[in-house]
């Protein structure tokens, strides 16, 4: 079984002062956290820095909201992992749908990422989901699938072991209106079977998860965590969320 991830993906939120401000409060607040939960925090890239200082020592993995492919290059306005690496990060979150609707992210895009990612040591967090008007015309499953084998296109199973997946229905993000755990858990099932060699890969639910309904996700046998972006703003609250994951 895979240990349980909480992972925070800030998206475009936090100055390097806020980011200081909510490490502070929110290490403090870790004392009483759970042992079996390993908990991930992806700031801006202006922030990595100031996160990376105060998270030195601690039990909290940083990492970063996207990456490019090539390790240098003229890519203006792009990070790469050495740049990452530098600052220790250790994951790195790939295709987010938001990236995939706003910044023209591609699945050829994520799986050149993916494989970038891996020959560097860094851990790919690679989202996939459905939209909404995939969901109601029955386009879902497939549409998930085709996701994660284009994900992995050419990734030998040997290196399941060091990626993460997330589920993030598009239609449950920043609503409020999160995914049926059930239905989440048999996406994610879905997800598992897609490929051999998934059995212990982690599966993380993304999409309006909270401290009220993390440990139902959790409790599911295909759900190893949760990506996690309005509730992991505020220190108390995220710590929360952690102190009621499975
Ligand atoms: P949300 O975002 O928790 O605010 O719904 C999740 C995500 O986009 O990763």
């Amino acid at each position: 079984m895979p240990r349980t991830i909480v992972a925070g993906n800030w998206k475009m939120h936090k100055t390097a002062a806020d980011t200081a401000a909510f490490l502070d409060a929110f290490l403090a607040e870790l004392v009483d956290a759970p042992a079996h939960v390993d908990i991930f925090i992806a700031p801006p890239f202006t922030a990595i820095q100031t996160a990376s200082e105060r998270l030195s020592g601690s039990r909290v993995s940083l990492g970063a909201q996207t990456m490019h492919w090539d390790l240098e290059g003229p890519f203006t306005g792009e990070i790469s992992a050495p740049m990452l690496k530098e600052f220790g990060v250790s994951f790195v979150i790939l295709g987010h749908s938001e990236r995939r609707a706003a910044c023209g992210e591609t699945d050829a895009g994520v799986n050149r990422k993916t494989h970038t990612a891996l020959a560097q040591g860094l851990m790919p967090v690679i989202a996939v989901g459905e939209t909404a008007a995939e969901r109601s015309a029955g386009a879902a499953d497939r549409r998930v699938v085709h996701q994660i084998r284009a994900a992995l296109d050419g990734v030998p199973p040997a290196a399941f072991g060091r990626l993460a997946i997330a589920y993030e229905p598009i239609w449950a993000i920043g609503t409020g209106n999160n995914c049926d755990p059930i239905e989440a858990d048999r996406m994610m099932g879905l997800i598992r079977n897609a490929l051999p060699g998934l059995e212990d890969t982690p599966i993380l639910y993304g999409g309006s998860m909270k401290a009220e309904n993390v440990a139902d996700y959790t409790a599911k046998p295909n759900i190893n965590g949760g990506l996690v972006g309005g509730a992991s703003l505020d220190a108390h609250g995220f710590a929360d969320l952690v102190r009621h994951a499975r």
